[in-house]
């Protein structure tokens, strides 16, 4: 049964500025904006964006938990996340629920396993070595769209699979359109006002998501020629061989929608996670100090922390969504949010609640050292039914690379602290993470041979 969406008047207290000023503080100032409303209202608040539909925010890690261990039945986050239909298709994972959302996620989940990254070690130090290889000394280098370059071949090869350099080049050239144009921010007013399904917003975007699904086809189809299949790393192969519990294999559609997420949910949101955390170091002397010295000595632990704590204070992604489809309740009793409700898990907020992290606003990775993350108070990947399928990838891969950078270059800040701003759906730092190069270490950079297999 359809339900309704609920009217102001049956959700909590919120702010009562236009939709639009409110839309208009959460794009420029969200961190900002969201605090102040905890300030005045609570842990629970409803705003309104300009699709006019209202969320409700919640930050205390009691309500977060009964919203990630709610069922998958009234806990949809499928039909949150329509407005990316157009984009990645309607197979995808984030665009399903309930038993279809399961399906998808036993099949997607085993390629992604923790143990299995060691083998995606190599790749990611020989893509990072590649652009590192450029840094002059004495550069200031705009991290993000760096780090953007070693995410994106990362994930070609280690996702779809491909290693033939003019291949690679070809869809990294499609890639880049598509992605500049789905993440310009532009795009993204226009789908909320007009919907997604907006005729001209639609012919636009099929100009540029058409040559890369040929391109993804037939990488698709390409393996499902290979002969080699069962030997090959790449995570497009192991779905190709991986059948669901009825014994049956993933549909071209369902593979072509699933690398698309795969590529979206993972590569801008890591690229823009390493970009922060080397904004945050390098505003940090002390901590770049003690990090550079320990990856030099072979010490990955406190690399750990860093991430962490990075991703505790500049969360890429400020909130998940799910829509009720049977009413639950709220703030220790206070409310009971109707069916139709659309409920947001507040990143962002749980970050810097003072009764669990002290000085919030400051960045101390060894906060973590003293007490590793607990699963509702550290939810930069989301938790639960819905948790971030590749967190172990992307924690792999920032370990990675600030191992790369830090081990071949002495680097310090190029300016001020940088804001957050706004890219599509991540927060970025307002000045793409700015560093200096003071000091290059070796004339030329390679990946160690086989880092895969020395780690493992
Ligand atoms: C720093 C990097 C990343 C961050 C911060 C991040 C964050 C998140 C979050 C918060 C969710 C949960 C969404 C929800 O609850 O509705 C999620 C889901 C997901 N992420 Fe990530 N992610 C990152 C990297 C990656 C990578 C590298 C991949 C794969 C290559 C990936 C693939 C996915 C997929 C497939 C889902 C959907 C899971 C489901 O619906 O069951 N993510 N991610």
């Amino acid at each position: 049964m359809e339900s309704q969406t609920p009217t102001l008047l049956d959700l909590p207290p919120g702010p009562r500025q236009p939709r639009y000023a409110q839309a208009l503080q959460w794009v420029t100032r969200p961190q900002e904006f969201a605090v102040r409303q905890r300030e005045r209202f609570g842990d629970v608040f409803t705003l309104q964006f300009i699709d006019g539909q209202p969320l409700v925010v919640i930050s205390d890690p009691e309500d977060i938990r009964t919203v990630f261990t709610g069922s998958a039945e009234v806990m949809h986050a499928g039909e949150a996340n329509v407005v990316l239909g157009p984009i990645l298709g309607s197979r995808s994972i984030l665009l399903l629920d309930e038993g279809e959302h399961l399906r998808e996620r036993r099949l997607l989940l085993p390629p992604f396993h923790g143990a299995r990254m060691l083998r995606y070690e190599q790749i990611m130090a020989e893509a990072a070595a590649r652009e590192l290889d450029s840094w002059q000394e004495g550069e200031t280098i705009e991290m993000l769209p760096r780090m953007q370059s070693i995410t994106l071949e990362v994930i070609m090869r280690a996702v779809f699979g491909i290693e033939d350099g003019l291949e690679m080049e070809r869809l990294r050239v499609l890639l880049r359109t598509m992605l500049q144009e789905t993440t310009d921010m532009r795009q993204m007013a226009l789908s909320l006002i007009m919907g997604p399904d907006s005729d001209r917003l639609v012919r636009r975007l099929r100009e540029v998501l058409d040559p890369v699904d040929e391109e993804l086809y037939r990488v698709i189809a390409e393996h499902r020629r290979a002969p080699d299949l069962e030997e090959r790393e790449d995570i497009l192969s192991m779905l190709l061989l991986a059948r669901d519990d009825d014994g049956q294999p993933m549909t071209d559609v369902e593979l072509r929608d699933e690398l698309m997420t795969l590529l979206l949910a993972g590569h801008e949101t890591t690229a823009s996670s390493l970009a922060w955390a080397f904004e945050q170091l390098t505003h940090q002397p002390q901590t770049l100090e003690r990090l550079t010295a320990e990856l030099r000595d072979g010490d990955e632990s406190y690399a750990e922390a860093v991430i962490q704590e990075t991703m505790r204070l500049r969360p890429v992604l400020p909130l998940v969504i799910r829509l009720l489809k049977e009413p639950i309740t709220v703030g220790q009793g206070r409310f009971r949010l109707p069916a139709g409700t659309r409920v947001a898990p507040a990143i962002i907020l749980v970050h810097l609640r003072d009764d669990i992290y002290p000085d919030p606003y400051q960045f101390r990775p060894e906060r973590f050292l003293e007490k590793p993350p607990g699963t509702y108070t550290w939810i930069p990947f989301g938790g639960g039914m819905r948790r971030c399928v590749g967190s172990a990838f992307a924690l792999f891969e920032m370990r990675a690379v600030l191992r790369a950078v830090l081990t071949n270059f002495d680097v310090e800040a190029a300016g001020g602290s940088e804001r957050i701003a706004r890219r599509s759906l991540t927060l970025i730092p307002d000045h793409g993470g700015r560093i200096r190069i003071a000091k290059r270490l070796h004339s030329s950079i390679e990946a160690p041979l086989e880092a895969g297999a020395a780690a493992a």
